[in-house]
């Protein structure tokens, strides 16, 4: 049988994560977040004094990029963020990630991935597919929080100006930009909690599974 993918898009904060893992636990799949495969790219080639505009380097960092490097803690830390939607940009970025993603996606009985481009370049074919978004001020105010339990106080607007910057270089990029596959559930979860956005979003995915 063929593995089953569910597919989770969206900009940073908007509870993808959450739902993903819920979504992974409920059913019994694997769950990838894929910004940590980008951020532990981003990682190596800081760690090499690189450059996250040198598109050589770049590609070298995400070639070396083994599973093993994705429990580190500081790929959440803001720098490596920024790093990582640079080097994301990149078209030979994304193609050295791109089988990994999809060795992942075919492990059974099936798995959950999210990031920005797994309904529309990764899995076009995924058998469910949702875009979870919400305003940039509650994304904020969530990533204010999340950033409050690890003990790391912050300025509601540099996270909002960080979260901006990120949200439009992802938009407005050439390859694989942000945005919903045309076949992809939208879930505004700005007025959601997360059991409202974990009960739609799983009553979508047992339809189409
Ligand atoms: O989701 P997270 O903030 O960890 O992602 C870090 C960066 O990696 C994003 O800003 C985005 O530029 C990039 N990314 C991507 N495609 C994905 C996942 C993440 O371009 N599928």
């Amino acid at each position: 049988v063929a593995a089953r993918v569910i597919a989770i898009d969206g900009p940073a904060a908007a509870g993808k994560g959450t739902l993903a893992r819920r979504l992974a636990h409920e059913l019994g799949f694997r769950h990838l977040d894929t910004g940590m495969i980008y951020r532990a790219a981003a990682r190596l080639l800081l760690a090499a004094g690189g450059d996250p505009d040198d598109g050589a380097a770049a590609e070298r960092a995400a070639r070396a990029m083994r599973i093993e490097d994705l429990g580190r803690a500081d790929l959440r830390q803001e720098t490596v963020g920024q790093a990582a939607s640079r080097i994301a940009a990149l078209e030979p970025v994304r193609a050295a990630l791109l089988d990994f993603q999809r060795a992942f996606g075919r492990m059974q009985p099936g798995a959950v991935l999210d990031g920005r481009d797994i309904g529309t370049v990764v899995f076009p074919d995924a058998q469910a597919k949702l875009f979870v978004t919400a305003s940039p001020e509650a994304r904020a105010r969530r990533r204010q929080e999340e950033l409050r339990a690890r003990g790391l106080a912050s300025i509601f607007a540099d996270v909002l100006e960080e979260m901006r910057q990120r949200d439009r270089r992802d938009r407005e990029r050439a390859v694989a930009p942000l945005r919903p596959a045309s076949d992809a559930l939208l879930l505004d979860t700005t007025d959601m909690s997360a059991d409202e956005v974990f009960a739609a979003a799983l009553a979508y995915v047992n339809a189409r599974l």
